[in-house]
């Protein structure tokens, strides 16, 4: 996409170059002036920032430098107005025609003035449960935030490689295969497995009771790692099965994750051994008490001890660890990632920065490729503590996504008492889901969040269903309009139009930010403040009944470019809109 002049640049890359050359012109070429978006209408609509520390590496009055950055600054078309503020602020204020015609050639484009220019490879570490188990409410946020973090990357231009590094492998499949083979005596896999909460507790409870059958299960283990077709196959039922369930959890949610996005653990099994020989080829395994680690001299326990990066254990088994060793080789030698994102609970933070500590030193990784933890924080109960079951157990995710839309039912029943029941059915798809996805979303990713129906399922505030109904309100302004001339001047008068104009145009600059610090609540917090603009504009200026016809169709067009942001940006987290609601 080339907007007029400005080819593949968004406003704040605009504004950042044209001011970096007023400061090279006014004298002061090392300065790295800051353009943000100003705080408050009365500043304009951005401020370049940077003059009084430039003026003080040049020991000169910031006012007058700022002065001169000001007579400098070539914005001829772009700004209507530029004034300095405070000791040496300078606020911009951008053209309504400039803003104006950024809105229209925006939405001429698919990826709306986003695309990158400087496309990568982006794999994205997402969900990754352990089989074992039934998906559960920890996975949830890895799920969301991953699919909301590679949308976005999809969207702006990038080739992004979803990883869904499931757990898959390792001693309990022992266990789980070997009491697998003694129930399909009696019934079915599928029907076995129906519950892999239960089947798990049954398994354990007869590996705890029962000698015989531990001595099996560890029997299994040995065979399945020494790939006894038997067992084997035993292992790939199970695997085949619990992955279904996860995948009806991707469908419910509507996650874009296929069976092809799963490189789960086991995957890796063979490329172990050579971990561990490489890591001995380069001098940086010691034996300590039977195990093979790599002291990691940059990380010291409380004792002031190197920390030990455990690869292979006393017994020659494999662990977490090296998997993930192996993993990150295959990011980059194979799947030539430029950068990779582990979209992981933050309990796991000092595991991330090991395996990419141990990677980089044993060469598995080129040097610049980046290697990132996504961390996340814990979605907690109303009590505050991890979200349990009123029991004390964990929650189901598919029991979490069903109470969601029941609960999102009887909501849109209350206010909707005579609309077909499909219809509220579909509403209620969209509104329970998008809540629980927002709800996790709109908070930055690393703190604890409170898990509260009452609050994502309002219609008021920073929740999906606020937002989703934005978007119908915006939609069946269309219904009312008429035909609609698409091609229609804008023209921007009112405050309440360029203030709504002005949000639009900053959609690739918030998707750039979103992406650089994989951060999703900026985008939330985003399109909130567009549905806030957009409110504003339509209390203070009439559409359908504005008094000429160009004003309506100008306007009209504004209209449209809401709508078609509010969706995009929705469908970026995930989000499904309607038409009606
Ligand atoms: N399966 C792990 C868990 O549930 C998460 C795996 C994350 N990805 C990775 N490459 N280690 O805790």
């Amino acid at each position: 996409l080339f907007f007029s002049g400005y080819p593949h640049m968004t406003l704040l890359q605009l504004l950042t170059q044209r001011a970096a050359a007023a400061f090279a012109k006014a004298g002061a070429p090392d300065a790295a002036p800051l353009v943000q978006a100003a705080s408050k209408a009365e500043f304009g609509d951005y401020q370049i920032n940077g003059v009084m520390g430039a003026a003080k590496a040049l020991k000169t009055n910031p006012r007058e430098l700022a002065t001169r950055v000001l007579a400098d600054l070539e914005l001829d078309g772009i700004a209507s107005k530029l004034e300095i503020a405070g000791p040496g602020f300078i606020n911009v204020t951008l053209s309504d025609e400039f803003l104006a015609s950024r809105v229209l050639q925006q939405q001429d484009d698919v990826r709306l003035g986003a695309g990158t220019p400087h496309a990568e490879t982006v794999v994205i570490d997402i969900s990754s449960p352990n089989l074992a188990k039934e998906m559960h409410v920890g996975h949830l946020r890895s799920t969301i935030i991953g699919d909301a973090l590679a949308r976005v990357f999809e969207f702006i231009g990038h080739n992004v490689i979803r990883q869904n590094h499931v757990g898959d492998w390792g001693t309990q499949f022992g266990m789980l295969t070997a009491y697998l083979f003694e129930q399909e005596s009696t019934q079915p896999a599928e029907l076995a497995l129906h519950d892999l909460e239960e089947f798990y507790r049954a398994a354990k409870a007869r590996f705890d009771a029962d000698a015989a059958f531990a001595d099996t299960a560890r029997d299994y283990v040995v065979r399945l790692q020494a790939g006894d077709t038997r067992v084997l196959a035993l292992w790939e039922r199970f695997r085949e099965i619990s992955l279904a369930h996860c995948h009806a959890v991707y469908a419910q949610l509507g996650v874009k994750l296929t069976p092809d996005d799963v490189m789960g653990e086991s995957a890796y099994n063979d490329d172990l051994p050579k971990v561990v020989a490489d890591l001995k080829a380069k001098g940086l395994l010691v034996e300590s008490q039977g195990a093979q680690v790599v002291f990691l001299e940059e990380f010291r326990n409380k004792e002031g001890e190197p920390a030990a990066y455990i690869v292979q254990k006393q017994d020659g088994g494999y662990l977490y660890s090296t998997t993930d060793l192996a993993c990150a080789r295959y990011r980059d030698h194979t799947l030539h990632a430029d950068r990779v994102l582990y979209v992981v609970d933050a309990r796991q933070g000092l595991h991330f920065q090991q395996v990419f500590a141990v990677s980089r030193k044993a060469g598995f990784v080129r040097p610049e490729l980046v290697l990132e933890h996504v961390a996340f924080g814990t979605m907690m109960g109303k009590d505050n503590k991890p979200f349990k079951t009123r029991t004390g157990g964990t929650v189901k995710l598919v029991e979490l996504l069903d109470e969601a839309e029941v609960r999102a039912f009887d909501l849109v029943t209350s206010k909707n008492p005579d609309m077909p029941e499909a219809t509220r059915r579909e509403i209620a798809k969209a509104v329970g889901i998008g809540a629980v996805k927002y709800a996790d979303l709109a908070k930055h990713r690393t703190s604890d969040y409170v898990f509260d129906w009452d609050s994502m399922l309002s219609f008021e505030g920073n929740t999906a269903p606020y937002l989703q109904y934005a978007y119908t309100r915006v939609a069946s302004i269309f219904r009312q309009a008429g035909a609609v001339d698409e091609h229609a001047p804008l023209v921007l008068v009112e405050p309440a139009e360029h203030a709504l104009a002005l949000a639009l145009a900053q959609l690739p600059d918030l998707l750039q930010q979103v992406a650089a610090e994989t951060a999703p609540h900026f985008l939330c917090a985003y399109l909130y403040g567009l549905a806030q603009k957009f409110s504003r504009f339509y209390d203070a200026c009439p559409v359908l009944k504005a008094d000429d016809a160009a004003t309506r169709a100008s306007r009209l067009r504004l209209c449209a470019a809401t709508a078609n942001t509010l969706k995009t940006g929705l469908s970026l987290l995930g989000i499904a809109v309607l038409e009606e609601m």
